[in-house]
């Protein structure tokens, strides 16, 4: 069965990059996933990484998510830049974290050389890495979809002189993102998991510094409630954060608290309804089953939050 599914879906997704994850024997998955971290340990990035460990020795997980805003301030110069081992590789030490990663690149990203995040020589020196622009991940129980946001907000695309973005391979911004969107939109469409998720490193809904991403709001939030999709997990505003949709069964987590948080900014939404907003580091967890779904936020002690869970009772596919 899983065999004759993944080739179907093989062939579905030609135009995302496309990875198989396997999961557990018994059919579940569990994973971290953390943003906004890189700063060579400070700002309590080590603290966090620690937790991490031990919360994913725990769990037993599977693969860890990064959203984004990988190295600062800018990104990394070029695929020999020591920040890479500096706040990667000698940052997640824990065994539990020797995983494959899967990672968005966030704004800080672009600003630096974007392209070296993406380059295979990454992976030479060390093997967790996997950073690309839009991709898919497939495994028998769910499926993940990442997406680069960041060519999506038109702030950025302004003043090129004063403010350096590398668009290498993105520029001009509406092809890029209409592309995305369409790219997108035939992987939804064709995708027949029990769990959609999707991941992108700005924010949809969130009531801290950065708020709202309007251009999310209006080309892929429609989507994405077209298509059931059941989480949006993202970064950007360094902070821990659980939105529920009022309109559709998506729920918002941001997981920004990867290392320095605590800017005191908190705007209620009047839009949708908010479970969780801490202000300080952390991380979540993702378990999923066939039928159960759960996420947990931790903070820098790995003290637990907020937790929430759904269950799907039927399902066509499986
Ligand atoms: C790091 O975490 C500790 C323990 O919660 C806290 O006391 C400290 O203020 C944090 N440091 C930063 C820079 O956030
Ligand atoms: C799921 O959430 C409900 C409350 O909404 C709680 O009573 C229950 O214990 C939770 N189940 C798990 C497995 O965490």
């Amino acid at each position: 069965m899983a065999a004759i599914f993944s080739l179907v879906a093989a062939s579905s997704f030609a135009e995302f990059h496309w990875f198989e994850q396997p999961i557990k024997m018994d059919a579940s998955l569990s994973l971290l996933a953390v943003g906004d971290w890189g700063r060579k340990g400070t700002f309590n990035q080590s603290r966090v990484a620690e937790q991490m460990g031990r919360i994913g020795e725990e769990l037993d997980i599977d693969f860890v998510i990064s959203v984004g805003d990988n190295f600062y301030d800018t990104g990394l110069v070029d695929v020999y830049d020591k920040s890479f081992e500096q706040s990667f590789t000698n940052i997640y030490t824990a065994k539990s974290l020797q995983k494959q990663w899967y990672a968005v690149l966030g704004n800080h990203d672009y600003r630096g050389n974007a392209v070296a995040q993406l380059d295979p020589i990454l992976r030479e020196i060390d093997k967790r890495w996997l950073c690309m622009r839009s991709f898919m991940v497939h495994t028998d129980i769910a499926e993940f979809f990442f997406i680069d946001t960041t060519p999506f907000v038109k702030k950025y695309w302004k003043h090129p002189k004063k403010n350096h973005y590398d668009w290498r391979g993105v520029a001009p911004r509406k092809k890029y993102v209409s592309k995305v969107l369409k790219d997108l939109e035939m992987a939804l469409s064709k995708s027949t998991s029990i769990w959609k998720v999707v991941i992108g490193h700005h924010t949809i809904r969130s009531v801290s510094e950065h708020g709202d991403t309007e251009e999310l709001v209006d080309l892929l939030l429609p989507m994405l409630q077209e298509y059931g999709v059941d989480l949006y997990m993202n970064g950007h505003d360094h902070c821990l954060e659980h939105i529920s949709s009022d309109d559709s069964p998506i729920e918002f987590l941001t997981t920004g608290g990867g290392s320095k948080a605590w800017r005191g900014i908190y705007n209620p939404n009047k839009v949708d309804t908010l479970r969780l907003f801490y202000d300080g580091q952390g991380f979540i967890s993702l378990q999923l089953t066939k039928t159960d779904a759960k996420v947990v936020f931790y903070d820098v002690n790995g003290c637990i939050l907020h937790s929430w869970n759904r269950t799907k009772g039927w399902h066509p596919y499986i």
